[in-house]
């Protein structure tokens, strides 16, 4: 009887000896995926369960968002770094600058196959545009926020990390530009945008869609951006350590020219106006512009619309005025690239090739 004890005790050691090995290769062969955390609500914390606003965004370290989806694990192997911690309404070129050359700098070496980076839901789209301008490399670069805090009753931090950890150690993900992953949707860095204040299905991409899904721990591409970004940007950050300086000005009725001038003032290199429609100015803003385009400002026109492409030439003669439109980007996003522009080059044509082009 001992003896059968025995050999039913070394069989099953065996077996679970066995499992072991055999699981060994291929946690072996996880990919190797590194989060960047920089804050925002997936990060924050409230005061009980059923608090969506008002709460504190921006208070766990990385640790903690990886020790709270152990899920992960699963499908990666995956490290954390702290970058900053800051609500992303508090985002800075600072901050942009310093992600950027991380990514870059982990993505060269041979030891991480993709990254994921938290981030404020509010200002993720620039961040997200601005690394697809400048990030050299191939490997997968995912951006992930939350619309509820950590603390909440059907917080969406845990599954939308979870995916984009699935996106970032995707083959598939691989060569499409940075990209946006929460509610179950991929999206395009050029193309996305936050459309609600507080729904969960917050980010879109109006004009041309989202790129794919994330479901059941796999990630399904539909399309790609056709814009350049990437390894074939001509945007190099590495020895950077400011931006220009490049203003916002938004349309609407009865408007003036006092932001405009005090914008200028300020030393704006560049301007970008959300005008109404196809880019509509008002009369006195169009004088104004005219004037700093003659003292050197570059003069993006966008549309505060939403979707759409500013028509060059349409709703104002900009070859005559040498101004630029921003083709389907949205105002932050024309600014973000127009920065860019600005480091390369101030001529208007110039600028005017790289908004076909990025
Ligand atoms: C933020 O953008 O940091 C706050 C809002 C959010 O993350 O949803």
């Amino acid at each position: 009887m001992r003896t059968r004890l025995a050999w039913v005790w070394m069989a099953s050691s065996l077996v679970l000896a066995n499992a072991a090995f055999a699981e060994e290769p291929a946690r072996q062969k996880l990919p190797r995926v590194k989060i960047l955390a920089t804050g925002g609500t997936i990060a924050g914390t409230g005061a009980s369960t059923t608090q969506t606003v008002g709460y504190t965004a921006a208070v766990l370290p990385v640790d903690r968002l990886l020790a709270g989806v152990p899920e992960m694990k699963k499908v990666a192997s995956v490290g954390g770094e702290q970058i900053a911690q800051v609500a992303s309404e508090n985002m800075t070129h600072a901050v942009w600058l310093k992600l950027a050359k991380r990514v870059n700098q982990v993505l060269a070496t041979d030891e991480v196959d993709g990254i994921v980076i938290t981030h404020g839901t509010d200002t993720m789209e620039e961040t997200a545009y601005f690394l697809n301008l400048v990030v050299k490399s191939d490997k997968p670069v995912v951006l992930v926020g939350a619309m509820r805090p950590a603390t909440a009753m059907s917080a969406d931090g845990p599954l939308n990390i979870y995916n984009a950890v699935v996106v970032a150690a995707s083959s598939e993900a691989r060569g499409k530009g940075v990209l946006v992953t929460l509610n179950d949707t991929i999206n395009g860095a050029r193309d996305v945008t936050k459309t609600n204040t507080s729904a969960v299905d917050t980010f879109r991409s109006p004009d041309l869609g989202f790129l794919g899904y994330v479901q059941d721990g796999r990630a399904v591409f539909y399309k790609q951006s056709t814009r350049l970004h990437t390894t074939r940007s001509v945007f190099d950050v590495s020895k950077l350590d400011a931006l220009p300086r490049v203003e916002i000005l938004y349309g609407y009725a009865n408007n003036s020219r006092v932001m405009l001038d005090a914008a200028v003032a300020a030393g704006a290199k560049g301007v970008v106006h959300a005008g109404v429609g196809n880019g509509s100015l008002f009369d006195e803003v169009k004088q104004g512009l005219c004037e700093a385009q003659k003292k050197g400002v570059a003069i993006v026109r966008s549309s505060r619309v939403g979707s759409g492409i500013v028509a060059r030439n349409g709703e104002a003669n900009d070859d005559e005025l040498h101004f630029v439109v921003s083709d389907t980007l949205n105002p932050q996003k024309a600014r973000v690239l127009l920065a860019l522009a600005l480091t390369r080059t101030s001529d208007p044509d110039e600028i005017q090739k790289l908004f076909y082009q990025y």
